[in-house]
């Protein structure tokens, strides 16, 4: 059934169709399923009255319970009206809100209740920290991130349950929440057991490894179709723009160096900045980029549809093996 729908009616898990020429809204597509919160307010911000919501397409997500909402995002807590009012004091520009230290500390909720509160919290952080990565808030973020690690290291079924929440969307904040976890985890089974790695830094490391991108024209990031050469060239400043807001900001260890510079490295050589080749490439730079393709290839776009999680780890291992090393390749998929 096709149902008229109004913008602020508008939840996660419906199919909608816009109802105007693809000339009036930012979209490629006019039909597609709203599977994520920035989706959702990427909808909600169009000028238009309506939507056409196709009910059988759609699947709704759970109410969540009372429990699991006090620990939602603020982000997503004020567009629900069942929700108290952000406080007075809440500060949009806080680099880490509360509710995600909250949800990490948190003995009452399910291991998905967790998972899903401690996902959502880290999207509104890393769009913070991307709005605004000063010294202050990349350093807050760092100590997020390491209790974040702490809590992946040390509760697997909430760890598993994190990989499977994870949204699609093309933004650069969910995009590095995702690449942060799943590096993570294949760190945590690469190096299970060894005293060798200081894991707190890798996840600060697979967290941040795009921070660059906020020095790169948002025009040339968010261009919905491929880039050109010269759009490319400017890209690949990223790397080395992520590892100079570190170094300024004193928050630069050599796990975070290392994953910031060679996650775009590819061990045939055909990667960037350097065009390293093999055990060229840190082992961290090599987790970093098997996880960073991944996304990139399971996000959707708005010129591109996602693919799943087994198409992606099939083009991979048949299309691209020749730029990852095929050990870590064959532990990252042993995660999904
Ligand atoms: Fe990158
Ligand atoms: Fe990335």
């Amino acid at each position: 059934m096709k149902e008229k729908v109004k913008l602020n009616d508008l939840k996660i898990g419906m199919h909608i169709t816009l109802p105007s020429s693809w000339l009036s809204h930012n979209f490629l597509k006019s039909n597609f399923l709203i599977d994520s919160t920035a989706l959702l307010k990427e909808v909600q911000s169009q000028k238009l009255s309506h939507v056409i919501v196709d009910t059988e397409k759609s699947s709704l997500q759970e109410e969540p319970t009372a429990e699991s909402l006090a620990y939602l995002s603020h982000n997503d807590a004020v567009n629900d009206p069942k929700n108290e009012p952000p406080p007075e004091e809440w500060n949009s520009h806080d680099a880490v809100p509360d509710t995600l230290i909250e949800a990490i500390e948190s003995k009452k909720l399910s291991a998905e209740e967790k998972a899903k509160a401690v996902y959502l919290n880290s999207l509104t952080m890393m769009k913070g920290l991307l709005e605004k990565p000063t010294a202050e808030n990349i350093h807050a973020s760092k100590a997020a991130i390491s209790s974040i690690t702490d809590l992946i290291l040390s509760d697997d079924k909430m760890a598993e349950s994190l990989l499977r929440i994870t949204s699609h969307d093309f933004y650069t904040y969910t995009h590095s929440v995702n690449v942060g976890v799943s590096s993570l985890l294949l760190a945590k089974a690469l190096f299970k057991g060894s005293d060798a790695h200081d894991l707190h830094e890798l996840g600060a490391g697979f967290f941040l490894h795009d921070l660059g991108k906020v020095k790169v024209n948002p025009e040339v990031l968010n261009k919905p179709a491929r880039l050109t050469e010269a759009e490319m060239r400017h890209v690949r400043i990223h790397p080395y723009q992520g590892y100079k807001l570190l170094e300024s900001a004193n928050a630069l260890s050599e796990e975070c160096r290392l994953i910031i510079m060679q996650h775009h490295e590819f061990i045939d050589g055909t990667g960037y900045p350097r065009s390293l080749k093999g055990e060229e490439i840190h082992v961290y730079g090599k987790i970093c980029g098997i996880a960073d393709v991944f996304d990139a290839l399971t996000a959707e776009r708005s010129y591109k549809k996602a693919m799943t999680n087994f198409g992606a780890l099939t083009l991979m291992k048949e299309k691209m093996i020749s730029h990852f090393d095929k050990k870590i390749f064959g532990s990252f998929v042993q995660l999904y």
